[in-house]
């Protein structure tokens, strides 16, 4: 038997939802993570300092009796946002950051971003109090083909973005293709980026060859497998600009298996047990507490957790639920499509 003991991980990337669904997803990721940055893409948004204290009680009520999960909230950017609101939430310690949706670019994203010039100002007032952007990098046009989105988000915003305010602490999330993992390695400082479970598990073969897979389904979507080769290097080479942010995204099975369904793997039950395996395979497991625990809190300048987490490999393979059950329906557990011989103990 084979243990690995690491500092306790945090989520810097997670969807929590509200009402039902928040009440069984929060003690899922509390189970495994300490903290979380908790995304804003509530209907409606999370828009001001307030909308985030509620929302920050409403995630704590949901929490099991005795759990020390801190979620770390966000508030969603609009053209209409309040630099003077967003930087006394920030200074009171409320929120950790800004989250940036281009319009249109996924899962209630319609209030989001489509003049960049109209949060010029907020930008600015984000570098000087030193409060982190976080990107949803995909450029929201019709026009442009699902499978580039990624590539020409950096090229058309995100780098002129860069260019205009190089003080402001950008972490581009989910990064699903090679180019997004060579911008990230090009800059040398205040530029991150998340990286998902799934984006290293998955590419576009299996959501569509052999029949379409809704559950394999999300934003940004997976990409071709040189990419997803290219995520996992970036993920296990211990290179501290690369974090786990796991976009554990669930939505009940009648919303994702229907004639449009809707984006997201259901992965915060699972992430850690699939993480210690794609590693292991990688041969990098000695580099999974920098993914996991120690980069992504260097970058968003907080302390490393001071808890620990065991990682037990078994002799046979671990099984999951195929899902779990919420007041509005399951919610399928995302199916790695290989055996996973690792547990998690917190301790
Ligand atoms: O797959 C995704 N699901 N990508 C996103 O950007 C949003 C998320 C959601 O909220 O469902
Ligand atoms: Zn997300």
């Amino acid at each position: 038997m084979e243990r690995l003991e690491i500092i306790s991980p945090d989520d810097w990337h997670l969807h929590l939802r509200d009402g039902a669904m928040l009440k069984a997803v929060a003690p899922v990721s509390a189970a495994h993570f300490s903290r979380a940055i908790v995304m804003p893409n509530l209907v409606p948004p999370v828009v001001t300092g307030d909308d985030a204290r509620r929302y920050r009680e409403r995630v704590l009520a949901a929490l099991p009796e005795g759990s020390t999960f801190e979620p770390l909230m966000t508030l969603y950017l609009t053209e209409d946002s309040d630099p003077d609101d967003i930087e006394t939430a920030a200074k009171s310690g409320l929120i950790k950051a800004v989250k940036l949706y281009p319009a249109g670019a996924t899962t209630n994203s319609q209030s989001g971003v489509q003049n960049f010039d109209k949060v010029r100002g907020i930008f600015e007032r984000m570098a000087e109090i030193g409060l982190p952007l976080c990107i949803h990098g995909e450029i929201a046009d019709n026009d442009i083909d699902i499978f580039d989105r990624e590539a020409e988000f950096i090229e058309h915003v995100l780098d002129p973005v860069r260019q205009t305010n190089p003080e402001l602490r950008i972490i581009m999330e989910h990064v699903t293709t090679s180019q997004g993992i060579d911008y990230v390695k090009s800059a040398e400082t205040g530029l991150a980026a998340t990286l998902t479970t799934h984006h290293l598990v998955i590419n576009r073969n299996h959501i569509l060859a052999g029949g379409i897979r809704p559950h394999y389904y999300c934003l940004p979507i997976a990409k071709r497998e040189s990419h997803r080769l290219a995520l996992r290097a970036a993920a296990t080479s211990g290179d501290p600009r690369f974090f786990l942010g796991t976009d554990s995204a669930p939505h009940i099975d009648t919303a994702k298996q229907s004639s449009c369904g809707c984006a997201g793997c259901f992965t915060a039950l699972n992430s850690m047990n699939i993480l210690a395996q794609v590693f292991e395979e990688e041969q990098a497991l000695d580099n999974l507490e920098a993914f996991t625990s120690l980069n992504g809190p260097q970058f968003y300048r907080l302390p490393a957790n001071q808890t620990r987490l065991s990682l037990v490999k078994q002799k046979e393979p671990v099984g999951f639920p195929t899902n779990i059950p919420t007041d509005g329906g399951p919610v399928t557990v995302f199916d790695p499509g290989f055996p996973v011989f690792w547990t998690v103990e917190a301790t």
